[in-house]
């Protein structure tokens, strides 16, 4: 990891990919010195009732497993994690599986999964003393960036493709006091550009090819096994973006297997959108050997994603795990969030593919109905009101982009209405609406 430290794009200077944390004599440890599972999982447990600032947060409670920091008292924290676990009946009977639940990774301090990595890298970047840190983001990750900055009392610098983001991710950045540039560009130049900055001046780069950020971000796996009693459900569907999430989630399954925590791993799938889905290609062209960028377009901001940089570390857990990838459309992504939403569960749409993927699966006969499926929903339905609106409105989709799904879209769709300032007429909306 030394090199980590000294490459402020944290590449291999040599090979160009990207650093991992890694943990050497976990695996070789053997008899008294190896960390015992039993006694882990009760310490982590009892956290959760402990007074200590730390052990509130569902990152650092975890801590024996993120040995990164060289004093916990460093640690910037929000008290983020310990999300919620949802099952989803309705949906699981509609698709034929007995159980299928969401973890509810928006549900952190800044309303997406971006809080557990920003935790550990940004307190990394504390330790080491430096006064800025910067992202290019498609607004999740500078949300969260400029809020542990501002805790940390460090300053941030934002990069988001001018026009591209959801307001309210834009909201917070400028709340949290970033200096936010808002780059005539993609995600992917907004990813250039910075990686440029970062060379030239003294800035920690917290975009997730920091390996730190993966550590954080590898822990709502131990949650989800901790929720299953270490019985680790049978299938994980993760939204791919830049793809640093589902490597993070991949290598806190794996890291618990090696320790002994789990007996076995899940499957990990990862769905992209259609419009921006280098991974599904690249895995369908040539097995992951290599990856194309594409020019990416979609509505589910997030993922508007054409050159992923965690990529061949994705491939690899697809591929270690049994899981799959593939891309979901405009219309699946829309009718999966709507679902989702009618269970009460909001989302935003990057965090729908993930049912819309499922689906997919199901059909194809690549899901069984006596799995259990997690789905990790990664941010909150607030940060992106204009799409929902949008489609409740009637106004998101392109007839040619509805094509075969009308009906569906129409039966979902609950468009507010101006009624006058009568019971009268209030009750008369909701008539046809009875039963
Ligand atoms: N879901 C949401 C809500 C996201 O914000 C992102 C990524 C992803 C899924 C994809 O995760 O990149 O690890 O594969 N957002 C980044 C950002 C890129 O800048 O906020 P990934």
């Amino acid at each position: 990891m030394d090199g980590a430290i000294t490459s402020p794009d944290f590449r291999c200077s040599l090979c160009g990919e990207l650093f991992e944390v890694e943990y050497p004599g976990w695996v070789e440890r053997k008899g008294h010195d190896r960390p015992n599972p039993g006694a882990l999982k009760w310490l982590w447990r009892e956290r959760r009732c402990s007074a200590e600032a730390l052990d509130h947060s569902g990152v650092w409670r975890f801590r024996e497993m993120l040995p990164i920091l060289d004093n916990f008292g460093t640690a910037v924290t929000l008290r983020e994690g310990n999300t919620p676990l949802y099952h989803l009946p309705r949906a699981a009977k509609a698709l034929g599986i007995d159980q299928l639940f969401a973890k509810h990774q928006g549900m952190n301090p800044t309303g997406s999964f971006k809080d557990t990595g920003m935790t550990t890298a940004l307190s990394v970047a504390k330790e080491r003393g430096f006064q800025w840190v910067a992202c290019a983001s498609t607004g999740n990750t500078s949300a969260a960036m400029a809020a542990y900055a501002a805790r940390a009392g460090l300053r941030s610098l934002v990069l988001i493709p001018d026009g591209k983001i959801a307001w309210g991710k834009l909201s917070q950045a400028m709340d949290y006091g970033a200096v936010t540039c808002q780059i005539k560009t993609d995600f992917d130049g907004c990813v250039r550009v910075l990686t440029q900055v970062v060379k030239e001046a003294h800035i920690y780069l917290l975009n997730s090819v920091n390996p730190y950020r993966l550590e954080g971000q590898k822990t709502p796996a131990f949650e989800i096994a901790e929720a299953f009693d270490w019985n680790v459900p049978d299938h994980l569907i993760v939204p791919g973006g830049n793809l640093a999430n589902s490597s993070a989630l991949g290598k806190g399954f794996r890291e618990m297997r090696e320790l002994g925590l789990v007996a076995r791993v899940p499957r990990i799938s990862v769905i992209q959108a259609a419009g921006a889905n280098p991974l599904v290609r690249s895995l369908a062209d040539n097995h992951g050997a290599t990856m194309e960028p594409v020019e990416a377009h979609t509505r589910a901001t997030a993922i508007r994603i054409g050159n992923p940089a965690s990529w061949r570390k994705a491939a690899r857990v697809i591929q270690d795990t049994g899981g799959w990838c593939l891309d979901v459309s405009e219309a699946e992504i829309a009718i999966a969030k709507a679902e989702l939403g009618s269970e009460g569960l909001g989302c935003e749409p990057a965090s729908a593919v993930t049912l819309a993927g499922l689906k997919k699966l199901r059909a194809r006969g690549s899901v069984s109905p006596g799995e259990t499926v997690v789905l990790v929903l990664t941010g909150h339905t607030l940060k992106d009101a204009d799409y929902t609106i949008d489609f409740h409105r009637g106004m998101l989709l392109k007839e040619e982009e509805k094509a075969g799904n009308e009906e569906r879209i129409e039966s979902l769709r609950r468009d507010a209405v101006v009624v006058e300032a009568t019971a009268e007429a209030v009750l008369a909306r909701i008539k046809g609406n009875v039963g």
